[in-house]
């Protein structure tokens, strides 16, 4: 039973294959002057700014493309945005590319309104003024920060990655054109696929799972099992491109609408990482999700027999302890599958990194949602057997 939860998606959502080339209706609605547009060099470079151009032209000003986002978010390149965009006086921003993109383009919102540093605003996000609007164009199926209320930011001097979290955070509209991640290499496609799966999957097991983040947290489980071979081996495979884009989006919104359920064990641990290490969060992601999951599954049994049939296993008549096997099993068969790598060794993880790994994992806020506790002897030895 569920005695109290909240639930609040705030993005409004277009999905279409050819989206963009309507950016412009968008614009207008938000009667933004003068854009600024976020995004990252390979975005840039796969010449999807271009199409982004096209859909707005006319709309607005384009007062200037920042490309400068590092794979992962940084404080010295949002605060460097930030600086830009106020620069030009935008009133618009859009957010271009991956996560780190749109994390990027999150965060810099915050200093836009409130001005100061982003590490005097992390640990208690006071908003006084309202947030320049914000249009999310996600170009990976993975992250969901286009419909999230949180950016992850890495502090390059502390070596720890920045959780910033506020309703207000969620961007004002997020378009979902598949056409857009067609250029996205095959390695890319999986991990961040495998990202997003890792998403739902540690918003189902948490304590602070109800009925709409399960949902919704189910149907992307499902559509990514179905789909990310295809969009993995096919890049142009519309359908599989467009369920993937889907999916990522609802699995974001399961895990961090506000709301939403939250992470657990396989994020704290990525985002330690990503802290410490110039690393790729997805990888990362894919490496440590099985380990998590076994981990988990002894305190939420029955939730990760769930997963496992929205995995596609076959739970007729079976033990429990065989069903969850094979979920597990599952997605270490689908990571495989799409040529990603199971140990940490091969994502740039050097192992006598692992113990102050331990140490920054444990202090992450995602333990207060993952279903069974942990002490540091458990985290070395799930680490060290996964390098
Ligand atoms: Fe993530």
């Amino acid at each position: 039973m569920f005695d109290f939860f909240t639930f609040q998606v705030r993005p409004r959502i277009i999905f279409k294959a050819g989206a963009i080339d309507g950016l412009r209706a968008e614009i207008e609605q938000l009667r933004a002057s003068r854009t600024v547009i976020i995004t990252d060099q390979g975005t840039r470079d796969a010449g999807l700014i271009e199409r982004v151009q096209a859909g707005m032209a006319g709309a607005t000003t384009l007062a200037g493309v920042f490309s400068n986002v590092p794979q992962g978010a940084s404080i010295a390149a949002t605060e460097q945005a930030a600086a830009f965009a106020h620069s030009v006086e935008a009133n618009l921003l859009i957010a271009v590319g991956g996560g780190s993109s749109l994390d990027t383009a999150k965060a810099m919102r915050i200093l836009l309104a409130e001005g100061g540093t982003l590490r005097a605003h992390a640990d208690n996000i006071r908003l006084h003024h309202p947030l320049i609007p914000l249009i999310a164009i996600p170009t990976t199926a993975g992250s969901g920060s286009e419909v999230s209320t949180w950016a992850s930011v890495r502090d390059a001097t502390a070596r720890t990655k920045i959780s910033l979290n506020h309703p207000a955070l969620a961007p004002d509209l997020a378009l979902l054109d598949p056409e857009l991640t067609y250029t996205m290499p095959p390695q890319l496609t999986a991990a961040t696929g495998l990202e997003a799966l890792a998403h739902a999957i540690e918003a189902l097991a948490g304590i602070n799972a109800n009925p709409i983040s399960d949902i919704l947290a189910l149907q992307a489980i499902d559509m990514i099992s179905n789909n990310l071979r295809d969009a993995t081996y096919d890049g142009g495979d519309m359908a599989a491109r467009g369920a993937m884009l889907i999916a990522a989006c609802i699995a974001g919104m399961a895990f961090s609408s506000s709301g939403g359920s939250g992470l657990g064990m396989i994020h704290a641990l990525a985002l330690a990482i990503g802290g410490t290490l110039d690393v790729q969060h997805s990888l990362v992601n894919t490496v440590l999700l099985p380990y998590g999951m076994q981990f988990n599954s002894v305190a939420v049994p029955n939730r990760f027999a769930r997963i496992a049939r929205y995995m596609g296993v076959n739970s007729g008549g079976r033990p429990e302890e065989d069903v969850i096997a094979d979920g597990i099993d599952a997605v270490r068969l689908l990571a495989a599958d799409c040529g990603l790598p199971s140990r940490l060794r091969d994502v740039g993880v050097p192992q006598a990194a692992i113990p102050s790994i331990v140490d920054t994992a444990l202090t992450d806020p995602a333990w207060l949602n993952n279903p069974r506790t942990v002490t540091p002897e458990q985290l070395l030895e799930i680490l060290y057997t996964a390098w």
